[in-house]
């Protein structure tokens, strides 16, 4: 008998090798090499991977580019993070952590697609572990088929018994194809099966979604090249600890990649959160320093954050900064302005910051509100709670104008504040009279500590 070819594959990048390596030379991760068998060439002819279509060249004048074809998932938030809607014929990733609520979201999905015929391949869970998934949510649908089964070949038999509209692979790294020796959840068989499966979402133009577990690293799905191949990645995350969960989008063909699903885990499923400031906005009934609301937009929707932080004199020789949500390296960057800028006394405090919510924060018109809670905090001042922020801050102190100031402003004015502290060279062009919230334009850090009190 043959000996068995065997190759190395980075797990990080999926970098492949025909021997071990110590670094991968094109991700430069350490240690991530992995011997696979593959290739049982000769079987490689059969199959859907065989399949070839005869394409030709095109003029680019010629191309007819019809409106993608959109299928409405009835779930608003998944809506907005794919585009608008389900595009028919491509292959959705959605990647998380195991827990944080993947196989509920799809099925949930799949169980509000009235009028639609889904098949629900799980490869991890039972009939009966789905079926009493499908009881707590309180759902049903007859046209919703579940197949437990991991061997492409059969999957595909399936699907063309089936003839469902909408296709969900519960999980990918469950799967595996003949054409290939090693063990399912190995990068070459993930490789192969997603080719598989993204070829016949192209050529049948079924629609596929993909659910895909995180290394421990945080990446998707271990191999980077499942993200290449796939026209559409999101990323399902959350602290387990509180009931959100945030669907973000990594990468879309089809649409904006900084848009935002909310949801609220609750005992009867997901529920979509389509007013986000009521979550975000913590309970206040006591006058505490060291908090600030920031006005904030993320992909079209805009919403009030808060922010907070706690200033107190270090016990050991070294500072400590921790920021939970927001990037440290900007809180220290801040930190530097304040003390540099408007003379703060801060090298010898420990500062920690938090972002209610358990959510991340990309928008750098954050910083304003941050600045102001580190101000409220080290100087012990209470800052309204009708009073919200919205500014980036540059290295000389300066505060920056935002993108998109006029919805953050009727946002905070829908949502009751009073005032809106924002930078001076965004209120050019905006027409105050339109809004009844009080404008303050703010040009550097220094004159910020005035306004709070
Ligand atoms: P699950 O969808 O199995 O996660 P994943 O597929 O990402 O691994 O979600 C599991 C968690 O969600 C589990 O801890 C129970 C919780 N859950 C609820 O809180 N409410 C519900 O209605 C359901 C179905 C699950
Ligand atoms: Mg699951």
């Amino acid at each position: 008998m043959a000996k068995p070819k065997t190759v190395y594959y980075c797990s990080n990048c999926g970098n492949q090798s025909s021997k071990w390596l110590g670094k991968c030379p094109a991700c430069g991760e350490w240690n991530t090499f992995v011997e696979e068998v593959i290739v049982k060439a000769d079987k490689r002819k059969s199959g859907i991977a065989a399949k070839k279509t005869l394409s030709k060249p095109t003029p680019v004048h010629k191309i007819v580019t019809d409106e993608e074809i959109r299928i409405d998932t009835r779930n608003g938030e998944l809506n907005r993070v794919l585009g608008g809607g389900l595009v028919t014929g491509s292959v959705v990733l959605v990647g998380g952590e195991p827990g944080i609520g993947k196989s509920t979201l799809l099925l949930q999905v799949s169980m509000n697609l009235k009028g639609l015929r889904t098949l629900y391949i799980s490869g991890e869970e039972s009939y009966r572990q789905i079926k009493m998934r499908a009881d707590r949510l309180k759902l049903e649908n007859p046209e919703v088929y579940i197949l437990n089964e991991t061997f492409t070949g059969n999957i595909f038999a399936q699907i063309e018994a089936v003839e469902p509209n909408l296709i969900i692979i519960d999980s990918i790294q469950t799967l595996y194809t003949e054409n290939i020796d090693s063990s399912p959840g190995s990068i070459s068989q993930i490789r192969e099966t997603a080719g598989e499966l993204q070829r016949y979402a192209k050529t049948s133009n079924i629609p596929v979604i993909l659910i895909g577990h995180i290394t421990k690293e945080g990446n998707l799905a271990g191999p980077k090249v499942l993200e290449h191949m796939v026209d559409t990645v999101l990323q399902f995350e959350g602290d387990r600890h509180y009931g959100f969960r945030i669907l973000r989008s990594v990468k879309n063909r089809f649409g904006s990649t900084s848009e935002l699903g909310i949801f609220e885990m609750q005992s009867g499923g997901l529920r979509e959160v389509s007013n986000p400031s009521e979550i975000l906005l913590s309970q206040r009934d006591e006058e505490a320093s060291g908090v600030a609301i920031a006005a904030m937009v993320e992909g079209q929707r805009p919403m009030l954050i808060e922010t907070q932080a706690l200033v107190g004199t270090a016990a050991f020789g070294t500072p400590q900064r921790s920021a939970t949500g927001y990037d440290t390296r900007r809180l220290n960057m801040l930190l530097a302005v304040l003390e540099k800028r408007s003379g703060f006394k801060l090298s010898s405090k420990d500062v920690f910051m938090n972002i209610a919510g358990g959510i991340r924060v990309d928008d750098p018109a954050i910083d304003l509100a941050l600045v102001a809670a580190i101000i409220s905090s080290a100087e012990d001042i209470y800052i309204s709670s009708n009073i919200c922020f919205a500014g980036e801050v540059g290295l000389s102190g300066e505060i920056r104008a935002v993108s998109r100031i006029e919805s953050r402003i009727s946002e905070a004015e829908k949502l009751g504040f009073e005032k809106i502290i924002l930078s001076k060279y965004s209120i050019k062009g905006i027409d105050k009279r339109n809004f009844k919230i009080d404008i303050i334009p703010v040009s550097k850090i220094a004159d910020l500590p005035e306004l709070l009190v």
